[in-house]
């Protein structure tokens, strides 16, 4: 038997009826918001990745795949969506009417080799936004709150946004030289990556999991001491902003997130009982230009689809997702059978939710399905009637059994549901 890779899975049964929801959820909310959706390939050239998620980055150090095409080119599977977005915007110069903001949506599979453990796959899927050509924080509270209403108007309602502002240029460069000097006495004491990180980008050393009791981390310098006074005000109106739209949110000074091309404001999506971050984003002020386009500042998030359904899955009244139908239509012979097909079309090209009989079951299975199907009506086509032009039709709740007229069955239908 061939198996499917470690690290995916196959999204069927409960998994996929929640998903199905996610993207109704997704799709009416970005309608709301009015952002316009995005699709970028699944491969790209790989230094797309070493230019923006970062050479030191964990994903681009151990988590891509990677792999040469047929004409010997440098391939890697997308492990974020974020930098083929901007790729897209700066190549077809999405930015060309440059007064407005560019605001954009992403739903898609991504990849990375990572431990698989609960909530973390090798293939995953993000729903993303991104917005670009606006640095005020009010751009980040919209993006924050579509997160956080989102997962919210999902039925997770047990979501705090976790904040920091890792700063501009200088209060980063100025925070790393204070974290750097306090570090060097210690270093020797923290874990491998912790070293590693001490000369590649010691600022991650702050979100290390394996440390993160140590008294050592527990004392670091506060990066909010360092932090620039535009980069300040900056973070204070985001918190202004967000209390302003009643958003559970907390200071964390300990995100730092793992992708390079941070600054300033940063959150995360964290769950208050468990502590499971669902996603996370923030903005990236320099990105586009470092991928070769214009000075475009710019903010946006992820949530990981199949952290959502774990969530969910706790939480959701599953008989809501359901199938629950309309009609169901029974039948038994051939002739029967023909008018089935034939109605059936009829009623679903109205919107009826319709199922029918397609095999051959005894009538009793049939009625048995139809309970399993919540069906509200169940016609009952039986060669008699139909030689009279009649249906007959039974309201599944009351019981009470009509024939109905052959062409006034969509209309009594469309009525009666
Ligand atoms: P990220 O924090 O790497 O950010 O990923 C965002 C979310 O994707 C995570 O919080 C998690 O829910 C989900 N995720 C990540 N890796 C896995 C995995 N292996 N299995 C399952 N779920 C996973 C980014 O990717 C940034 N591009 C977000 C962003 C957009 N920043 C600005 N714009």
């Amino acid at each position: 038997m061939i198996t499917k890779p470690k690290g995916t899975y196959d999204l069927m049964g409960l998994d996929a009826k929640i998903y199905t929801y996610i993207n109704h959820e997704i799709e009416n909310f970005m309608a709301n918001y009015n952002y316009d959706l995005i699709r970028t390939p699944i491969f790209e050239a790989s230094e797309l990745y070493h230019r923006s998620v970062g050479e030191t980055s964990d994903i681009v150090t151990k988590e891509t795949y990677d792999f040469k095409d047929r004409g010997d080119r440098s391939m890697t599977l997308r492990p974020e969506g974020t930098a083929g977005v901007v790729r897209s915007v700066i190549e077809n110069k999405l930015y060309g009417n440059k007064n407005d903001c560019i605001k954009l949506y992403y739903n898609g599979t991504m990849y990375r080799y990572e431990r698989p453990q609960s909530g973390r796959n090798r293939e995953f899927t993000q729903f993303g936004v991104e917005v670009f050509n606006s640095a005020d924080p009010m751009i980040d509270a919209e993006v924050i709150s579509i997160g956080y209403n989102l997962l919210n108007s999902l039925g997770i309602d047990n979501v705090t946004v976790a904040i920091n502002s890792l700063g501009d240029k200088i209060s980063r460069k100025n925070y790393t030289e204070a974290l750097v000097k306090y570090l060097t006495p210690y270093i020797n004491e923290l874990c491998d990556d912790c070293k590693k990180r001490f000369n590649s980008n010691p600022l991650r050393i702050l979100d290390c999991k394996i440390d993160k009791n140590n008294d050592i981390l527990k004392n670091v310098p506060k990066i909010s001491d360092y932090l620039s006074k535009e980069s300040k005000e900056r973070f204070d109106k985001l918190k202004m902003l967000l209390t302003n739209l009643d958003i559970d949110y907390e200071i964390d000074e300990k995100i730092v997130r793992g992708l390079d091309y941070y600054d300033e404001n940063v959150w995360e999506y964290i769950t208050t009982d468990n502590g499971i971050t669902l996603g996370g984003g923030g903005r990236y002020n320099s990105l586009v230009e470092n991928l070769g386009g214009p000075n475009l500042p710019a903010v946006g998030f992820a949530l990981g689809i199949e952290r959502i359904i774990l969530e969910l899955k706790n939480k959701i009244n599953i008989s809501n997702l359901q199938n629950n139908i309309d009609v169901y239509i029974m039948s038994v012979n051939e002739e029967e059978k023909m008018q089935s097909i034939i109605l059936a079309q009829n009623l679903r090209l109205n919107n009826v939710i319709t199922e029918m009989n397609s095999n051959n079951l005894s009538l009793k299975s049939q009625f048995k399905i139809a309970d399993s199907l919540n069906a509200k009506f169940l016609v009952i086509l039986n060669s008699e009637d139909l030689n009279k032009g009649l249906i007959n039709v039974k309201d599944n709740a009351t019981k009470e059994e009509m024939k109905i007229d052959e062409s006034e069955i969509v209309d009594w239908i469309l009525g009666n549901i």
